[in-house]
Parts: C-alpha cells; sequence; structure tokens
C-alpha cells in the first residue's frame, strides 16, 4: 500500500543544498510511490521557511505525481495557511461552521463531537470527489494536514484521472470528448443531510454561493498539459445535451471507470502527516472512520483555473 521505489536512478531527484538565509539546509528527496500516483516528500521541514529552489521541485513534484506527503509535520494553522498561499489565494468553505477560529481559510475535517455538536466536516470525503469542482473555478489543490487519527480506519483513497483518461475506451472517449457537464455542490447534499449530523441545514444565502456550474468532461491541466477526466460521483449531476437516462447511463460508467483499483492509491495516515493533492488530477475519497474512533484534520484549498 505505501510501498515506495527509490526513484534515485532518475539521478536527478536527490541533490544537497547549502543553508542559505533564504531557506534551511535540505536534503530534499522526492519518492514516487509504487502506485499509480503519490510521492513522499523527504526532507523538509515546513516548519521553516523554503527555499525558492526546493519550492520550485515540490511544486514540479506536485504536477508529476499529484499527490505528495510529507510526513511529521509539526507545523500550526498559521504555517499551514502561509506553505498554502504560496501555490495560489486560498478559498473559504461553505459550511462555514467549519471554520478553525481565526483562520477561516481552514476547513476542520472531524467526526468529533464536542458537548454533542460536530466540530467539524464528518462525512467530508463519502463519495469520490474533486474538491469544490462545483465552483466557476474550482480547487487546484488542497492540503490536508492530520491533528488527531484513529486507530484504525481512516484511510483516504486518490485516483489518478490522467490515467482514468488514457485508459478510457475508444468509443467512450470519443463520445465524451467535447462534452460538458453539470457540478452541484447540492446534488447529494439532503442524502447526506440525511445519514449524518454534519450537514446543517443550508441558509438561502449559502445556496446562492453554490450555484450549479458546467465544466468539461475531459479537462486539460493548464500546468502539465495532460487530459484527465473531470467527472465525480459526489457532484457531477449530468452531461448537457444529452437525454436523461443516456447521461445517467454515461455518468455511471464514467464513475466506474474512474474509481478503478488500478488508479488508486490509498493513504495510510500517520501523525502529523500533510498531504497536498492536485485537484485537477485527482479524484478522492474518504475510505470511511468507525464511529467511535476521533479522526481530525485540517483542510486548505487553493483556488486553480476555470477548467477548459
Ligand atoms: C477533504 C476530503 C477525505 C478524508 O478533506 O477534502 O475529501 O479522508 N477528505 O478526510
Ligand atoms: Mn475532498
Amino acid at each position: 500500500m505505501n510501498a515506495q521505489v527509490d526513484s534515485r536512478p532518475r539521478g536527478q531527484e536527490t541533490r544537497t543544498a547549502p543553508a542559505t538565509s533564504a531557506g534551511q539546509a535540505a536534503q530534499l528527496d522526492i519518492r514516487p510511490f509504487d502506485s499509480a500516483l503519490g510521492a513522499e516528500v523527504m526532507g523538509l521541514d515546513l516548519s521553516r521557511p523554503v527555499a525558492p529552489d526546493d519550492f520550485k521541485r515540490i511544486h514540479q513534484a506536485h504536477l508529476d505525481h499529484h499527490v505528495l506527503v510529507f510526513r511529521d509535520q509539526r507545523i500550526t494553522p498559521q504555517q499551514h495557511v502561509d506553505f498554502s498561499r504560496r501555490f495560489g489565494p486560498l478559498q473559504i468553505h461553505v459550511l462555514k461552521n467549519f471554520q478553525l477560529q481565526h483562520h477561516p481559510e481552514i476547513l476542520i475535517v472531524s467526526n468529533i463531537k464536542e458537548n454533542g455538536e460536530p466540530i467539524g466536516l464528518g462525512d467530508a470525503g463519502y463519495f469520490w470527489h474533486s474538491d469544490l469542482s462545483y465552483k466557476d473555478k474550482p480547487s487546484l489543490g488542497s492540503l490536508l494536514h492530520a491533528q488527531e487519527l484513529p486507530n484504525e480506519g481512516g484511510d483516504t483513497l486518490f485516483a489518478n484521472q490522467h490515467t482514468a483518461w488514457d485508459t478510457l475506451p475508444e468509443a467512450l472517449k470519443t463520445l465524451v470528448a467535447d462534452l460538458r457537464a453539470e457540478h452541484s455542490y447540492l446534488a447529494k447534499y439532503e442524502e447526506l443531510r440525511a445519514r449524518s449530523p454534519w450537514r446543517p441545514k443550508l441558509t438561502q444565502a449559502q445556496i446562492d454561493e453554490v450555484k450549479p456550474v458546467v465544466h468539461p468532461v475531459v479537462r486539460t491541466h493548464p500546468e502539465n498539459g495532460r487530459k484527465a477526466l473531470f467527472v465525480s460521483e459526489h457532484f457531477t449531476t449530468r452531461i448537457v445535451g444529452l437525454p436523461e437516462d443516456e447521461s445517467r447511463a454515461v455518468l455511471a460508467e464514467l464513475f466506474a471507470h474512474t474509481s478503478a483499483p488500478s488508479l488508486v492509491y490509498r493513504h495510510a495516515w500517520r501523525p502529523h502527516d500533510l498531504v497536498f493533492w492536485d485537484n485537477r488530477s485527482v479524484t478522492h475519497l474518504a475510505a470511511g472512520t468507525p464511529d467511535h474512533l476521533r479522526r481530525k484534520l485540517y483542510r486548505t484549498t487553493i483556488e486553480g483555473d476555470t477548467p477548459f
């Protein structure tokens, strides 16, 4: 699951940087997982300044591997926010009741209740999705930092949507290549609300904030240039211009294809992990946590471009 291959045969993944006033003396090592995607970034302490060269390598690794895992990061919420901001402006989640105090850019993802009240969003990731795909400008990426972990369960699955496109049967590729689909935050909201305590009734202002949007079914990643499927069970409601039954059938086929086990890296969380994924390249899913175990993570989301 977490098996890793040493990437050094490629010859460029390891180097020693001298200490400079601009950053830390890091021996940054990027080790791709032996999996459909993902890499571990070693030798970096995000509580200290990241030198421009190291930042460049992290940025490139993010484009190449789509999910980066930074282990054992003892960072404050402010450091989490500051590092996230280096990739772009941050987005504030529509569920304002789960913001971390003094840090509106941080969404608390947690199944914990205090005094009978949920402290965070406990069912984030119940369905496969790409964060904030229901916005005109969906999220570029998200950074999730482990605060408290259960001793069983609680994994997160990531599926490679570039490979999903590359391996889509030709007939389906031809059919969907130029189609567009609607995404809506409200698509599964009532279904989730019925089975969990984490979904408050939305106000009209919140509903207005999440009007349905239309995005291409196949998007081109603005930075790595690769195509990716951009539909998900959580937020994609219909394919524009297809009769309803056909739309439903095509989406069902795409959903099955986009979450095939061969596309997936499964992340087993360790204390203080920070995981940074690319919402333009992957979809993700929470594997689930037994109700009696506590789990809490902090999330930032970076605004991306309008998909094309
Ligand atoms: C998220 C999310 C999944 C998880 O925070 O965006 O989908 O495993 N989380 O907590
Ligand atoms: Mn998510």
